[in-house]
C-alpha cells in the first residue's frame, strides 16, 4: 500500500519532530514516511535532526518572498512536487496561507502546548504558554493536537492531554512536564490519521475502532 507523504514543518529544535522519526522508524507497521522538513528559519537544531536521517530539508521565508501570494506559491509548488499527503506542525512559529490550509483541509496537524481552548490563539506560542499558565494559578494545564482551519488553534481537537500544574512549577519545569506528553500524543495522532481512523463532522473528531 502506498505509504502516506508526510511533511513536517518547523521552526525551532525540534524534540517533536524527533518523536516523530523516532516512532516512524521504528514502527514497521506505520504506513507513512517523513519526505521533508520544511523550516522558516535556517540555523535550527530541527534541521540537523531531520539530515541526521537522510530527510530532506528545506528553508521556506516568508520574508524572502516580494509578496504573500509568490511565497504561497513557493510553499504550494513543493508540496505539491513532493505528493504530500499530511502536513504536521511541529513548532512552526510562521502562518501557513489560507488557501494552503482550504486545499489541505483536516489535512494538516498542529500541536499546542496547552489545552484548546485555555491559553491559545494570538499571542499564546513557545514559552509564552507556559508563563501564562504559572502566572494564571490553573492547576491543570496539558497539550492538544488539532486540526489547522482558519482560525488560529481552532481546528478540530484529535488528542488533548492533561498535566498537573504544582504551585513550584517554573515555565522550565512545566515545559518539560507538557513536552513529555506531547512526545506521546502527537506521534499516536499522526498513526491515527495514516491509520485513516479520523472522522471530522461539525468541527468535532471523531476516532474510529481503537
Ligand atoms: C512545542 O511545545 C509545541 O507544542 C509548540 O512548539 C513547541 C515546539 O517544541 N507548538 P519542539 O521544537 O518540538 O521541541
Amino acid at each position: 500500500m502506498k505509504k502516506v507523504k508526510i511533511i513536517v514543518m518547523i521552526s525551532g529544535g525540534g524534540t517533536n519532530l524527533q518523536s516523530l522519526i523516532y516512532t516512524i522508524h521504528n514502527n514497521k507497521d506505520i504506513n507513512g514516511e517523513i519526505v521533508s522538513v520544511i523550516s522558516n528559519k535556517e540555523d535550527v537544531y530541527g534541521l540537523t535532526r531531520a539530515q541526521n536521517h537522510n530527510i530532506k530539508t528545506k528553508v521556506i521565508n516568508r520574508n524572502q518572498y516580494s509578496s504573500e501570494l509568490e511565497y504561497e506559491k513557493s510553499l504550494f509548488s513543493f508540496l505539491e512536487e513532493l505528493n504530500t499527503d499530511l502536513i504536521v506542525l511541529a513548532g512552526y512559529l510562521s502562518f501557513i496561507p489560507i488557501t494552503i490550509i482550504k486545499k489541505y483541509e483536516n489535512k494538516i496537524i498542529n500541536i499546542h502546548p496547552s489545552l484548546v481552548p485555555s491559553f491559545c490563539g494570538k499571542g499564546f506560542y513557545g514559552k509564552k504558554v507556559h508563563k501564562a499558565v504559572v502566572e494564571r494559578g490553573v492547576k491543570i494545564t496539558g497539550a492538544t493536537v488539532h486540526f489547522v482551519n482558519e482560525e488560529m488553534d481552532g481546528g478540530p481537537i484529535i488528542i488533548q492531554r492533561a498535566v498537573n500544574v504544582d504551585l513550584n512549577d517554573t515555565v522550565e519545569s512545566l515545559s518539560e512536564k507538557v513536552l513529555k506528553v506531547e512526545h506521546e500524543i502527537f506521534p499516536l495522532a499522526v498513526k491515527l490519521f495514516i491509520d485513516d481512523k479520523l472522522k471530522v463532522i461539525n468541527n468535532k473528531v471523531e476516532i474510529l475502532n481503537v
